[in-house]
Formats: C-alpha cells, structure tokens, sequence
C-alpha cells in the first residue's frame, strides 16, 4: 500500500501551524496526504487541551483507530502518532491508544522515533533551543492565499484557568529576520492573508536585536506585495500605545487593486471578564477601565476597526452580579464577534484548586445571554456597512455563491455582480477561479453573522 497520511486538527491556528510542520516532515519521509481516514497507513492528530471536551475527543479518535484496525488484515496496521498542547500527565494516558506520542517541539525527530517501537518520547529536550527549531520546518501549507507564521510559542502568563503555560512552556520570540523571509516566501507563492501567531504577540521581543510588536509590524508592512496582515491573540496588560499607532500608520488599503500598507483594521482582544475582582482572581492583571481606554484609543485612531474578545463565563466564584458587568461591557464596547467560553477546569492550573461553584446550566445561561447581546450589536455595526465598498479575500464556492472575508474580518456572501459590471465582470472571470483573490465589494445587506455583498 502507497504510504499515505491522515492529520487530524484540534484547537486554535497555532495548532493548525502545528499541523502543517507535522505534514511537511511526513512528506519528506515519503508520505502522501489523504483526505480520507479509511485510506490512511498513518494518522497524526493534533491535540487541544484548554478544555476537558478537547481532551475527551481524543478517547473517541482511540475507539475510532481501534475499530479501524479491527477491519485491517493482520499484516497490516495503522500507525498513530499524537502531538500537539498535551499536558504531560495525558502523555502518559494516550500513549496507551497511540504509537507514538511526542512532543510537538521534537517532531523533526520523526523519522528516528518511527523505527522505534512505541513509546513516549523525549528526544532532545533541550527545553528552549528544541521549541524553536521546529518552527523552521519549513511549513506544508494546507491553503494557497492564507497562511499563519508563528512569531513566537509558549507563555509566560499563567493565567489562573490555562493549561497553555503547561503544554507550551515559556515564551520564546522568533527571530525578526525568520519572520520576514517567512512571510516573503509565502506572498512570492501568491499568499494573500498571513496570520502571525502567537500566545501573547504584544510581548514579542527579538531574541537578539530586541524588535518588539510594533516595530515587527513595520518590518513586515515595507514588504512588497498585495497582501493582508492580521495577529493574534493579544493580552490587554501588554498592548500598547506604539502597536495603536504602527496599526494606524499602516492600514490595508480599501481597494482590491491597491497595494502596499498591509495591517487590517481587526483586533481579538480578549478580556475574559467585565468584573475587576474576577480578573483579578483570573490572575489577568489589567483593570476593565484600562481595557476600555485601549478600545477607545483604537477607534479614534481607526476608526473602522472591528473588535472581537474571547470571554470565560462561569469562573469560579463568578457571581450573578460580577457576570452582569461582563453583559454591561458588551453593551458598551458593541463587539463585532466574541468567542464565549463556558468555564472549564483544567488540573494542574491554579483555578483547578477553586469550587468550580456556577452550575452547568447557568454557564449555559450566562453563555446565551452574553450571545444574544452579541448578537445585537454585531447587527447594528454590520448594518453601518451597507452601502460601503469593501476589500473581500474570497475563500470559498458554493453553487454560484462565493464566500470571503472583509479586512475587518467580517464573513461575507457574495451572491451576484453589480449590476453595471455584469458583463465586464461576467467576461472577465469567466472560467476564473475567484477563490483566493481580493475582489471589492459592495455591501448590499447585513445580517446578524455576516454580510451580503456584490462584486463591483
Ligand atoms: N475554560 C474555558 N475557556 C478557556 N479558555 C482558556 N482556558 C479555558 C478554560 N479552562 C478560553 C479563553 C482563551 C481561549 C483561547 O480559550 O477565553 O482566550
Ligand atoms: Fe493562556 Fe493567559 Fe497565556 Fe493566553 S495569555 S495562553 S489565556 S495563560
């Protein structure tokens, strides 16, 4: 049987970033990718640990793998593989259902631990200079017009709920110069959206030269090319004025057609909390008054910009009252997006040690009422658009309808072509592929999640 690969994905871009490195190694080891599981002589998984769910996933995928193996003829067996953020005391429960487990930050070992019999494996765990090695695989890119370059991996913050700071280790900056040449490789391809990752971008710092975030962003914004920047995830304590003014400085330009400044006017901030106590039971270490001052400076100085958070609901302790100013906070900040997370408890945090004290039920409730308010003022800014010319990346076809994203980061559903380009339009992308272009785009109608648009 031709060697064939499967990757499975969980959790957040950084891991998608992962996942791309692991596929770059598989194939220079002579594997081919397959969409399909049932083909697969190998899969490797991806694993997610910042919430139980994630976790419990992965016994599923083992009863899968087993299942599969059970169809196979004897001379023949499924290998696995997982890596990804494994807190080390699952290391030792999975290794049970894989062959190999390993840590993502060792994966160029691939090759010497696959003639190895199973195991767990800590080859080469130099702890710093190893993380950083792995990010200069050069990445299998799973899209052609977008991308993620981690700038840097691990975190500093242990926050009081995040396994993160456990799975990833400390942070470590990417060279300026690796980035760079990164990201120049990727627009010489034809790469249109790059997404630099990290767990806490404002804290970049290059390890020789001491480049910060903002100076980054400028470095990256002389590159040539027609092609979108966006970051994340950001952490409130760190974002400063200088990464407000480099984003102002350097907007993306409105029209499909210009070139040059490469920064979209989008920002995840993730506040977590609207309560002060809870933040700092949280260990987040900024106050909901500094938070709203960055969110104000953002839009005096951009004033187009689209703003998303992340949100826990639930933490421990968390009271009806302290809940009720996250509410108030999404009335007052008017989100365009949030990611809203119900508390889960993960050992080994320092949360872990609390009374996980809110109920299942009422996480559910506090989830949809901050939901519905979301919902609200993700409408009334996505009515303001109508009627606005946007830049879309397109990235997908359905029928005849195409799907993209605007530089704020908004979904759109392109439907048709305006009515006086009909024709040029029709001729001009008869037979073309649209996906993977920017396009602009008038808005025609808002909906709760997304916007309507045609092409002009
Ligand atoms: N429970 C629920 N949500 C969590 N997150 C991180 N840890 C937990 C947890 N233990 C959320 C945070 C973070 C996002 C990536 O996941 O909101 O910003
Ligand atoms: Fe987790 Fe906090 Fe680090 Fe983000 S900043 S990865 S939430 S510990």
């Amino acid at each position: 049987m031709q060697k064939k690969y499967h990757i499975i994905v969980f959790g957040c871009q950084m891991n998608y970033a992962d996942a791309e490195r692991v596929a770059a190694v598989l194939e220079k080891m002579g594997y081919k990718k397959t969409l399909k599981l049932e083909e697969a002589g190998l899969v490797a998984v991806i694993m997610c640990s910042i919430r139980q769910s994630a976790v419990d996933r992965i016994h599923w995928l083992i009863e899968k793998f087993r299942k599969i193996r059970n169809l196979q003829p004897n001379s023949y067996r499924l290998q696995t593989i997982l890596t990804g953020c494994i807190l080390e005391k699952d290391k030792k429960v999975f290794i049970e259902g894989f062959d190999h487990v390993i840590d993502i930050k060792n994966i160029s070992q691939l090759p010497k631990i696959m003639n190895k019999k199973s195991s767990l494996h800590k080859i080469d765990d130099r702890p710093n200079s190893a993380t950083m090695d792995y990010l200069d695989i050069k990445p299998k890119s799973f899209s052609k017009f977008s991308s993620s370059v981690p700038i840097m991996t691990g975190c500093n913050n242990f926050c009081a709920y995040c396994v993160v700071p456990y799975t990833r280790e400390r942070e470590i900056s990417r060279p300026a110069s690796k980035i760079i040449n990164e990201i120049k490789s990727l627009v010489k391809s034809g790469c249109k959206e790059i997404w630099l990752l990290g767990q806490n971008v404002n804290s970049y710092k290059d390890p020789k030269n001491k480049t910060t975030f903002a100076e980054l962003l400028k470095k990256i914004n002389k590159i040539p090319g027609d092609f979108w920047i966006r970051y994340t995830s950001s952490h409130p304590k760190d974002f400063k004025q200088d990464v407000i003014d480099a984003m102002a400085d350097l907007p993306a330009k409105a029209s499909a057609k210009a070139e040059g400044n490469h920064i979209t006017p989008y920002l995840n901030l993730p506040v977590q909390s609207g309560d002060d106590k809870v933040l700092r039971s949280m260990k987040r270490w900024y106050t909901i008054k500094q938070y709203r001052k960055i969110i104000s400076d953002l839009r005096k100085k951009i004033p187009n910009i689209a703003i998303s958070t992340d949100i826990i609901v639930g933490f421990p302790g968390e009271t009806k009252t302290q809940f009720n100013n996250t509410v108030k906070l999404f009335k007052d900040i008017k989100y365009d997006m949030a990611y809203i997370n119900k508390y889960s408890p993960r050992s080994g945090t320092t949360a872990a040690k609390l009374k996980d004290s809110v109920s299942w039920p009422e996480k559910k409730r506090r989830e949809k009422i901050l939901t519905d308010t979301l919902r609200e003022t993700a409408f009334k800014n996505n009515k303001k658009l109508i009627g606005k010319i946007v830049k879309v990346l397109i990235d997908n076809k359905k029928d005849d309808t195409y799907f993209g994203k605007t530089d704020t980061y908004k979904s759109i559903k392109i439907s048709t072509f305006a009515k006086a380009s009909v024709d040029k339009q029709k001729s001009k992308t008869k037979n073309k592929n649209l996906i993977g272009q920017f396009y602009n785009v008038k808005i025609i109608k808002a909906n709760n999640w997304n916007l309507e648009g045609k092409i002009i």
